[in-house]
């Protein structure tokens, strides 16, 4: 069996696969019935002066019969009292001392902050993971997103931590910023043990119609809340990539956003995260998620030829390309497979109205014909075909040399003629 021990920042666990700071780990309790089923590590439900929550405070977007695609919560930290959560602490590491607990804070002012690390480190927190993320609620009293978007009180928080700390700190990144790298490196400047991202994007899940209330609604009310689950992945590998691949930032990537199955959790190690973290997906799915999680690593390691999980995190950093540097005289078209077409033609549909207008209906058929002169090599048709590998995107031999945009641009090498202009 592949080793899929984790050390993400000097942080140990039995595995990647961590519960994110959320209602999952709002208590012992919960955190020991997950270590129980298979996760190798957790962060606490962040912890601060308790605040009193609102009542409804999730909304999630369902998409063509597909439930909860896109999660939103006004959720703020922990109900419960500071006491109660630090001797469940130190309880889960009595019994799992194996396993990770990292207690996420987020505070107000220096001497809190302190306070509050000395007694995580007393309760035996393996890390600490600041909250410099949440957009809703916390960010009004100037905590969470409103710290994470400001490099110079990051950094400031981040010494206060970091120098008094003794155990690993991880910073909490918000994605509410239009650049992560400054952020990162301002944690890094404030002398972070790693960094943990993304939190929720800051958003409006939709409106109530009738009432013409943004929703989760609170009474006549509703508010702004943090995105996340499914739909926020691409934002999070994008994020983590884009810190994973910059040459100034070398601290370690626990990865978060939108992560439900084993390859989720590939993708996100491919791109440079040395641990992953769940929330929204055990929400709706519960603890057992772990599981499918834990042997479709395996099962992919070991086909890959991989013992352990520093054999392949980051393989795909270096594959990363800015766009100029793409090879444009790379060239596919479509293929359409006759033997698996239904004739359904949204294929055809697409490319007219959304595309590039190079597929063609004969009058003697229903299966579709690509233009192959014409076709760009876009993929829309592939991806609204709803035959499984109908469609496919084959290769083309145009006879052209590699060449980037930038290339042509400085060196004048020869590109491939445009398609799909229909002057
Ligand atoms: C209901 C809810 C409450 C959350 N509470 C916290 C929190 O207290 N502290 C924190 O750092 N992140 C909190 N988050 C953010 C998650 O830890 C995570 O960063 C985010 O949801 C993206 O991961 P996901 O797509 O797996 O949910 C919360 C998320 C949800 C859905």
């Amino acid at each position: 069996m592949p080793d899929i021990s984790c050390n993400c920042a000097g942080i140990t666990a039995p595995n990647p696969f961590w519960l994110a700071s959320a209602p999952p780990t709002n208590t012992g309790d919960q955190i020991m019935r997950a270590f129980d089923l298979g996760w190798g590590g957790a962060v606490w439900k962040t912890l601060g002066d308790p605040v009193q929550n609102v009542s409804s405070r999730f909304g999630a977007i369902n998409h063509n019969g597909t439930r909860a695609i896109g999660f939103n919560n006004i959720e703020l930290i922990t109900d419960r009292p500071l006491e109660t959560n630090l001797r469940e602490i130190r309880e889960v590491k009595r019994l799992y001392p194996k396993h990770a607990v990292v207690a996420s804070l987020m505070f107000g002012g220096r001497d809190e902050w302190i306070d509050a690390v000395k007694r995580c480190e007393d309760a035996g927190a393996d890390g600490l993971e600041l909250n410099f993320g949440c957009p809703h609620g916390m960010c009004e009293r100037g905590m969470g997103s409103a710290v994470g978007q400001e490099p110079k009180i990051n950094e400031e928080i981040t010494r206060w931590v970091a120098d008094v700390a003794s155990i690993p700190v991880l910073i909490k990144l918000t994605p509410n910023v239009g650049d992560i790298l400054p952020h990162g490196l301002a944690s890094q400047r404030g002398g972070a043990d790693g960094v943990a991202l993304i939190n929720t994007v800051k958003s409006i899940i939709g409106v109530d119609l009738d009432r013409f209330v943004p929703v989760p609604r609170v009474g006549n009310k509703g508010s702004n809340g943090g995105y996340c689950g499914a739909a926020v992945r691409p934002i999070a590998l994008h994020m983590v990539a884009q810190l994973a691949r910059s040459k100034e930032f070398n601290l370690p990537i626990s990865g978060i956003g939108g992560i439900s199955d084993w390859r989720h959790v590939v993708e996100f190690l491919l791109l440079g995260s040395t641990s992953i973290q769940v929330a929204t997906a055990a929400m709706l799915q519960g603890f057992r998620i772990v599981e499918d999680m834990e042997s479709g690593l395996q099962s992919w390691m070991r086909s890959h030829g991989f013992e352990k999980l520093d054999d392949f995190v980051g393989l795909a950093v270096p594959n990363y390309s800015e766009w100029g540097d793409l090879d444009i005289n790379y060239e596919v078209v479509a293929d359409i497979d006759r033997d698996k077409c239904i004739g359904c033609q949204v294929c055809y549909v697409a490319c007219r109205d959304g595309g590039h207008d190079c597929i063609t209906l004969k009058s003697d058929s229903r299966i579709p014909e690509v233009d192959e002169k014409e076709c760009v090599g876009c993929n829309l048709c592939s991806h609204v075909c709803p035959v499984i590998d109908c469609i496919t995107m084959k290769e083309v031999d145009n006879g052209f040399a590699p060449a980037s945009w930038n290339e042509h641009l400085t060196k004048g090498t020869p590109i491939v003629p445009k398609k799909g202009v229909h002057e």
